[in-house]
């Protein structure tokens, strides 16, 4: 019982230690911490702003984190991060759904890349230019982001955006991809991206980012 006790108190105090340092770490100038919006899927404009949100987003710089996820990884590490900085969170998704099944998402996939293809997408951001930090989330496929990514960066002026990557994969390192974000947003600052893997890395990347 006394075991028990213990275990439950020690819990807590790591809970509260973590609760502090987030409190503590987000919020310099890179981005600093915003009230969450709600997540829409169609369009993210469209999403319900609090009086709190709009306050906050009109004193620091305007978060977006975006991502397209096939399995759900890429998805929980752009919520931590969307938890920790705030903002707005957009969901990328395609017209074309992949195939559910790991053998067949790989093979259209390959496919897709080795045509360049630009798959078309069903989400859009409708105020892209409002934003000026756009972290952007990904799997890594076949070495490098999905060609999703790429439509989706396409579609947007993100001269003199803040881009910040980040990836989820089996074993790939975000530099896979980096060229490729590179070229796709030439004109934007791109930071150190984050291989999310590990979500206890997430923490502590954004804070190095925020110097
Ligand atoms: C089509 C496809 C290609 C992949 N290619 C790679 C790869 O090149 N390197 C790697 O480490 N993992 C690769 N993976 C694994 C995914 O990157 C990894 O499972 C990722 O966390 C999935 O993210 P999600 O759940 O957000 O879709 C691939 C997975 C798929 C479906």
């Amino acid at each position: 019982m006394k075991k028990l006790l213990l275990l439950i108190m020690s819990s807590l105090m790591i809970f509260s230690l973590t609760a502090s340092s987030s409190n503590n770490t987000i919020n310099s100038t890179v981005f600093p911490k915003q009230a969450a919006a709600s997540v829409t899927d169609k369009d993210t404009a469209s999403s319900a702003k609090t009086l709190e949100d709009k306050a906050a987003n009109s004193k620091g710089k305007k978060i977006l984190v975006a991502y397209f996820s096939h399995s759900g990884n890429t998805r929980r590490a752009a919520e931590q991060i969307h938890n920790l900085v705030g903002g707005d969170m957009h969901e990328i998704k395609t017209v074309t759904a992949y195939p559910t099944g790991y053998d067949e998402s790989v093979e259209v996939a390959k496919k897709e890349k080795e045509t360049n293809a630009r798959p078309a997408l069903s989400t859009k951001v409708n105020n892209m230019a409002n934003y000026d930090v756009i972290f952007i989330g990904y799997p890594i496929w076949w070495h490098t982001a999905p060609m999703p990514i790429y439509t989706f960066l396409e579609a947007y002026d993100l001269s003199g955006k803040t881009v910040i990557p980040f990836c989820t994969s089996y074993s790939s390192d975000i530099a896979e991809s980096m060229d490729a974000i590179k070229s796709l947003c030439p004109n934007a600052t791109i930071l150190e991206g984050l291989t999310a893997n590990d979500a206890n890395k997430i923490e502590p990347w954004l804070t190095r980012l925020n110097g």
